[in-house]
Parts: structure tokens; C-alpha cells; sequence
């Protein structure tokens, strides 16, 4: 049994693991949905480590140590792990410090060296080396789990800071984020991959560090192309990956003439979202923003339909625009259907999932279509 504790956008990184899942033909059977935690039993014997080196979504995974939740049970389990010397151990999940003080009393009274940890972050469990030690453990319906692998934080933060070229103008969207889009599109690393829109090249970085072979990017600004060239070459070189991408100019709406028909296996993409946003734009203007890009994203997807392969899968994201309490939407779903498209809903009856932070103007929805 196995502990997923999901990132801050829980119902997307659901929609990846179970993506994830998928894609590699585990049967998985969910035990428990709480919250941040998600408890899954899986036939296979999985790589936490490998599996989380992949994973965009997903906090910590941690291995089932205990069934039991009570103080005895989890001091016999940390002497157990650590036959000598300190114990260094911290407890989340459904027991707090409470809990955490007991057992380490439980373990001084049987003579054991012991310190328990407030573990809020990876910083202090890796500072700790808990992960190693086997002892950074969450409790979720009185089953104990020690944690197997964390989010590697830094390589996030290296990719989306260290990078040569950045655009803050356009924006850029997060690197989680993108290795979510990816995932949730079921391409394999050996597919073919555009990106119509793709600026300075985050969903392409993340698709290359991913081990990605055959990957497109277009765009209409010269500038971006310049920028997503240094950040590839960049990441290829960082990761010690294969150079094999393409980059080229072309407004989305004639770059048909690039691409081969029949040749791509998902088009994964943060379009254009219009201008940006002071915050106090009137309805009439958001309005118009909208329907201009409904116009654009239909036009785009025209020009997907014959560069797919039958089955091809476009991940796309479309702004919402925030107007008071209310949102401006672009309503293009069904004209995209009428382009020969159908929405693949992630989850029975949910055609979109929406990625929001607090206090923005905008707010991204995001959707998957099938040729
Ligand atoms: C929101 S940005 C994409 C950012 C990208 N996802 C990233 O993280 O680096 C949108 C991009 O679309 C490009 N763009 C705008 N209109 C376009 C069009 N008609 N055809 C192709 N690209 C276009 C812009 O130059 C911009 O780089």
C-alpha cells in the first residue's frame, strides 16, 4: 500500500497520478481519498524514487510501515528501522506532536536516544535525512507510512530560475505545471510532442528533462523562438539528454505548412491569453478580449486537425477572467467540437480542471480534446 500526499493543486495532481497509473499499466485500486492524501493499493512493487523523479504533482510518496497507529506499535517500528544509535523520527498526518512527544517518550523508557522532529517542510526532512533513515512518517486512517521519496524542489526551482532565458512579459508557466500537462496528455517519450504557443519553451524543458525525443515548438514572436532555442539547449545539456527538438516561427494559424501530416501525438499548449490584466477592466472589455481569442483558438485548433494522428490528444489551457466575483469565460468548446474534437473528461463529469492562484486576474482552465 502506498501514500501519495498531493501538491497544492490536489484534484490536478490526482488527474496525474492516475494519469501516471495508466501509462504504466499498474493496477492500482484506491483505498483511501483524504484530503491531501491518497491511499492506493498496487499489485506492482514500485520505485518511489524513479517514480517521484517523474511526477510534477506529488509532495512525498511513503510506503505502508504499520497498521496499526497506536504509540507501542510505532516505537517498535522506529526501533526496529533504527537497530542503534539516535532515533530521529517526525509524525504528520492525522496524529500531530501530541502524539509525536509520546512516542518519543514510549522510546526513552526503553533506553533509546530519541528526537522527534516537526518535519512542515522537505527542507527539515531532508536536512534530517529522514527519508534514508525511513523514519519521516504519516499516519492516515491509522495506517503508518514512512516516507520513500520527496519532491526534488531544487530541480523545479533550478529549471524555472536558473534558466538563460526567461519572459516575464508573457509569462511563464510553472514547471510542475507543465510536467502535470504532460502526463495528463498520455504521450510516451518517444512521441511526437508540439507546442504551438510555446514561448520561452517551459513545457518543452519539462518534456525534455522528462527524456521526450520528438519535440516541436512554434511561435509567432522571433524573439520567443530565440529564447526557447537557448533554454533547450540549456536543459539538453543540464540533463545529458539527446539534442532532438525543433523550433520554428509561424503564427499557430499557418504553421500547418511546418508539419507533416498526420504526424503528431499530442499538441500540449498555454495559448495566448490576451493582455494582460490591470484588475479593473470593464465587463465590455473582457468581453471582447474573450471573444477575440475564441476566434484565435478555433483557427488553431482548425490547423491541429490535419497535423494529428487519429487519436492525437491536444492538452490545452483557456483563460478565465476574473470580473469581481464573477468570471469572463472563452466559450469555445463547442465550436472546437465542431472541428472534429471531443472533450476527455479526467475525472466522470469533470471536463475541466482549474488552476488558480489567489489574487491573480486570470485563472487557466484546462482541458483535453481527442482527434
Ligand atoms: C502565454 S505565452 C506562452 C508561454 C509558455 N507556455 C511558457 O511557459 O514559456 C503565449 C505565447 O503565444 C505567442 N503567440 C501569440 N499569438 C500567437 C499566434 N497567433 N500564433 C503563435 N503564437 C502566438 C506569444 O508570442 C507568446 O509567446
Amino acid at each position: 500500500m502506498y501514500l501519495f500526499r498531493l501538491g497544492r493543486e490536489q484534484e490536478l495532481s490526482r488527474a496525474e497520478l492516475e494519469a501516471v497509473f495508466e501509462l504504466y499499466g499498474w493496477h492500482v485500486r484506491v483505498v483511501v481519498e483524504q484530503g491531501p492524501f491518497f491511499v492506493v493499493h498496487i499489485t506492482e512493487d514500485i520505485d518511489a524514487a524513479a517514480l517521484m523523479s517523474r511526477l510534477g504533482g506529488v509532495v512525498k510518496i511513503g510506503k505502508r510501515v504499520c497498521e496499526r497507529d497506536d504509540t507501542g506499535t510505532i516505537a517498535d517500528y522506529l526501533e526496529q528501522i533504527q537497530k542503534e544509535g539516535k532515533i530521529i523520527f517526525s509524525l504528520s498526518g492525522n496524529l500531530d506532536k501530541r502524539h509525536g512527544l509520546a512516542i518519543k517518550k514510549e522510546l526513552k523508557q526503553r533506553g533509546r536516544s530519541v528526537r522527534f522532529v516537526e518535519a512542515n517542510n522537505t527542507a527539515t526532512i531532508l536536512h534530517n535525512n529522514l527519508v534514508a533513515f525511513q523514519t519521516d512518517l504519516t499516519v492516515v486512517n491509522h495506517t503508518v507510512f514512512a516516507t520513500a521519496a520527496i519532491q526534488p524542489i531544487e530541480a523545479f526551482v533550478e529549471r524555472d530560475y536558473g534558466r538563460p532565458k526567461s519572459d516575464t512579459k508573457s509569462g511563464m508557466l510553472p514547471p510542475k505545471l507543465s510536467r502535470i500537462l504532460i502526463h495528463l496528455s498520455g504521450i510516451q517519450p518517444n512521441q511526437t510532442m508540439w507546442d504551438p504557443f510555446c514561448g520561452s519553451g517551459t513545457i518543452l524543458m519539462e518534456a525534455a528533462a522528462m527524456g521526450f525525443t520528438h519535440l516541436l515548438g512554434s511561435d509567432n514572436s522571433q524573439k520567443a523562438i530565440d529564447d526557447a532555442q537557448k533554454n533547450m539547449e540549456w536543459i539538453v545539456e543540464n540533463e545529458k539528454k539527446k539534442k532532438s527538438f525543433q523550433l520554428f516561427v509561424s503564427d499557430v494559424r499557418t504553421a500547418e505548412r511546418f508539419l507533416k501530416q498526420g504526424t503528431v501525438d499530442a499538441i500540449i499548449s498555454e495559448p495566448y491569453l490576451g493582455k494582460p490584466l490591470r484588475g479593473h477592466e470593464p465587463r465590455s472589455f473582457l468581453e471582447k478580449q474573450a471573444e477575440k481569442l475564441r476566434q484565435l483558438y478555433v483557427a488553431a485548433f482548425k490547423t491541429f486537425f490535419p497535423v494529428l494522428k487519429r487519436h492525437g490528444v491536444v492538452l490545452f489551457i483557456m483563460p478565465r477572467f476574473r470580473l469581481g466575483d464573477e468570471w469572463v469565460r472563452v466559450n469555445c468548446v463547442k465550436d472546437i467540437a465542431r472541428c472534429g474534437f471531443s472533450v476527455q473528461p479526467f475525472f466522470p463529469g469533470k471536463e475541466s480542471l482549474f488552476y488558480y492562484r489567489p489574487g491573480q486576474k486570470v485563472g487557466r482552465e484546462i482541458w483535453r480534446f481527442a482527434k
